[in-house]
């Protein structure tokens, strides 16, 4: 297939956030007297804030209230913008910003597909919210990833088909949902490789979309 469109995933893709999310999520769940490592961090990527914190709830045998449910999250959330406060231009991950900027001028059209309902703020403190061409967040979305909702919206949004888009994801939840949605699906991990990926790369340095065609088309079914 001919990569018509590029759906990138922001936290842990784009811009190293998904270490902030542990920190802030650690602070509340220690707060809680539930125990959270990294390990469980890492499971949960790419889910909604609501998801995450209902599971840590479980995993403690918590039960809570819906409204004690949204001063948690929102607790959570003051930590983590605090935390991210200071970050820029600097903060894109290496190869991002290069590979959008040779995407769009080579007509190939973008999408941000972020569970994250703080995905524009992040975008416009990096400086490259003015680069897609559509942006799909957790502020307009009913179910979180693994659901594929968030990469089905974004291709109609560009007027594409699932086949004829790459998805960028650095969770599995992303990336079973890009699979089930009917996406080429590539993981971006530096540590081992996302199991369910189509491919893998460690990160978007030096990424060309003549790379990325090769990778697609390495993975064509026969
Ligand atoms: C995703 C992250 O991008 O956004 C998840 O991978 C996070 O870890 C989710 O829970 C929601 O983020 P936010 O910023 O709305 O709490
Ligand atoms: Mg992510």
């Amino acid at each position: 297939m001919k990569i018509l469109g590029c759906l990138f995933d922001m936290d842990g893709v784009i811009v190293d956030t998904a270490k902030h999310h542990y920190i802030a999520w650690k602070s509340l769940a220690d707060e809680l007297a539930i125990p959270f490592t990294e390990v469980d961090n890492n499971a949960l990527k790419g889910r909604s804030r609501l998801d995450r914190l209902e599971c840590i709830l479980r995993s403690g045998n918590l039960e809570v209230s819906s409204k004690t449910k949204i001063e948690l999250m929102e607790k959570k959330n003051q930590l983590y913008l605090k935390i991210i406060d200071s970050l820029g231009p600097g903060d894109i991950r290496p190869g991002v910003k290069e590979l959008i900027l040779e995407l769009r001028q080579k007509g190939v059209r973008l999408c941000l597909c972020s569970s994250s309902k703080n995905a524009s703020s992040i975008l416009k403190s990096i400086g490259i919210l003015n680069l897609f061409d559509g942006i799909v967040d957790g502020n307009n979305l009913m179910l979180s990833k693994p659901d594929p909702e968030v990469f089905i919206k974004a291709s109609k949004l560009l007027g594409l088909t699932p086949s004829a888009c790459v998805v960028f994801e650095d969770a599995e939840s992303g990336i079973e949902a890009a699979r089930s949605g009917g996406f080429f699906a590539l993981g971006i991990s530096a540590e081992g490789s996302l199991k369910n990926a189509h491919a893998n790369v460690k990160d978007l340095a030096h990424m060309s979309l003549d790379k990325l065609q090769a990778i697609v088309d390495s993975h064509a079914p026969n």
